[in-house]
């Protein structure tokens, strides 16, 4: 039985200055998600009684991007990490049992790593339990400073003297607490240190002098715990998020051919046996199903690609594909698009809110918009589905085994029944009727002896 967690706490006021942006921090995107995004998915796995997000900063924004069950509570200015969460917790006021704080810039964090502390922190029936991490370079982190007996303290960079700063081993922000000790710590939190702040590192060295337990855990893998201050930072974390979501997809069975080129949303379903080929992106809530090919050189957002379905350099949003069908090269598919099992969207084909029959082909350059199309039906290269008057949309509907010559404009609205042909180059005005060919176009007529009569120097060298 996993241990209660009575709230979880995420630090989300902070300006993030260092990123330069209009975005807050915090939902500033890595991985189809934002960063507190990640943080709120992990949170949400521990079943938390509580989800409270401390907002200062662009408050309206960050309230705004909240999912699930998470509650915004406002720190109107920004007093330190002490104060965010004492304004978190007296929002509930006879909370008992075990707080989790965590930063809301550290988006590479794991429900399971929160549930390895809060297990630890329960069962020691410690005060405060606190996620420790090595690093390379500990500069700017508050430092760990242990005695026989275990942590003894928290001390921050800037009050920290040179021999503490050699230390090593440094606070992440992540904490669980005893609710009842954190409450009575928070309001004996002082303001006397470097930053004029109410630190909460702070309770740790103040639970420890009352005697009571705190114990601490070093991450296993300290890059789980590494915030984003800045736009390399972000960078670094997506591209350790990519490994991680690819690696795990690997080990569920797909096949990267270069897993350093394709990048993988952490919401996107692979199913096993799909392959995705180089520099690859799958971004929001696309799901391949087995056997799939996607790549080399292809973006699918939120799409479907049905089982053995190949798709080939192109880009698709909101398209669903359907098995054994095939896309590309150099095929756009805007959303809306459904294309049958077996079906073919080919090169330089762009496919909008239509569907299109089993086994029908678009084998190239066609642009197809606001159309139905029945199955074996072939559209020729070179149509158009003229789906717009300038003022509205019209639909086009196209029957089962229709054969569309190339070339052809297809004149919305406008309807082709099953079995109907059109000849080349004929622009479809008018509905075609069950088995009919039509002929939408000048007949051809030769001039003889045109070009001696009017070109007389043709054929003549130029100088
Ligand atoms: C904090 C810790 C430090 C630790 C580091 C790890 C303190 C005093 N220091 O330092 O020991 O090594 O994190 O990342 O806790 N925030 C608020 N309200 C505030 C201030 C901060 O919500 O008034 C939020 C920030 O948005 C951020 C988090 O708290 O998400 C941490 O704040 P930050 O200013 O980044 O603290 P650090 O100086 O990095
Ligand atoms: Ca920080």
């Amino acid at each position: 039985m996993p241990s209660r967690v009575a709230a979880v706490i995420v630090l989300a006021a902070g300006e993030g200055t260092r990123m330069k942006s209009a975005t807050p921090k915090v939902l500033h995107r890595l991985g189809g998600r934002t960063m507190l995004g990640h943080v709120l998915a992990a949170a949400e796995e521990l079943a938390p009684e509580h989800l409270l997000v401390v907002v200062g900063h662009g408050r309206e924004q960050v309230t705004a991007a909240l999912t699930g069950k998470a509650r915004a509570v406002v720190q109107e200015t920004q007093d330190g990490t002490g104060h965010a969460v004492r304004v978190a917790l007296d929002s509930l006021e006879h909370l008992e049992g075990t707080v989790l704080v965590v930063p809301g810039d550290a988006p590479l964090l794991t429900a399971a790593t929160l549930r390895q502390l809060v297990d630890a922190h329960v069962s020691s029936e410690a005060a405060t339990t606190l996620l420790t991490a090595r690093v390379q370079d500990p500069t700017g982190y508050g430092r760990i400073v242990r005695d026989a007996t275990g942590v003894a303290a928290v001390v921050e960079h800037k009050d920290a003297d040179e021999q503490t700063r050699q230390i090593d081993e440094v606070a992440t922000s992540v904490y669980a607490f005893a609710a009842g000790p954190l409450r009575e710590a928070l309001g004996r939190l002082r303001t006397d240190n470097a930053q004029g702040e109410l630190y909460l590192t702070d309770v740790v060295g103040m639970h420890r002098t009352a005697g009571l337990g705190v114990g601490a855990q070093v991450a296993v893998d300290p890059d789980e715990v590494r915030g984003v201050n800045d736009r390399v930072q972000l960078a670094q974390l997506a591209r350790i998020l990519r490994d991680r979501i690819v690696e795990q997809h690997q080990r569920d069975g797909v096949a990267f051919l270069d897993p350093h080129t394709a990048w993988v949303d952490a919401d996107v379903v692979l199913e096993p046996d799909v392959t995705i080929a180089q520099n690859t992106q799958l971004h929001g809530e696309t799901v391949v199903r087995r056997g799939a090919v996607v790549g080399p050189d292809t973006t699918l957002t939120d799409c479907e690609v049905g089982a053995g379905a190949a798709v080939l350099k192109s880009h698709a949003t909101g398209a669903r594909i359907g098995e054994q069908a095939s896309v590309g090269p150099f095929t756009y598919l805007r959303p809306g698009t459904v294309l049958g099992p077996r079906s073919k969207a080919g090169a330089y084909v762009e496919v909008k809110n239509s569907d299109v029959g089993e086994d029908t082909k678009l084998p190239h350059l066609a642009y197809v918009g606001d159309a139905t199309i029945g199955a074996r039906s072939n559209i020729g290269a070179g149509t158009i589905v003229v789906n717009y008057d300038g003022r509205a949309k019209h639909r086009t509907t196209v029957g089962d085994d229709v054969r569309v010559g190339s070339n052809n404009s297809l004149v919305a609205p406008v309807t082709l029944e099953d079995g109907a042909y059109t000849a080349a180059g004929s622009a479809i005005t008018e509905d075609v009727p069950a088995g009919a060919l039509a002929v939408a176009r000048e007949k051809q007529r030769n001039i003889e002896g045109w070009v001696a009569r009017k070109r007389p120097a043709a054929g003549e060298k130029k100088s």
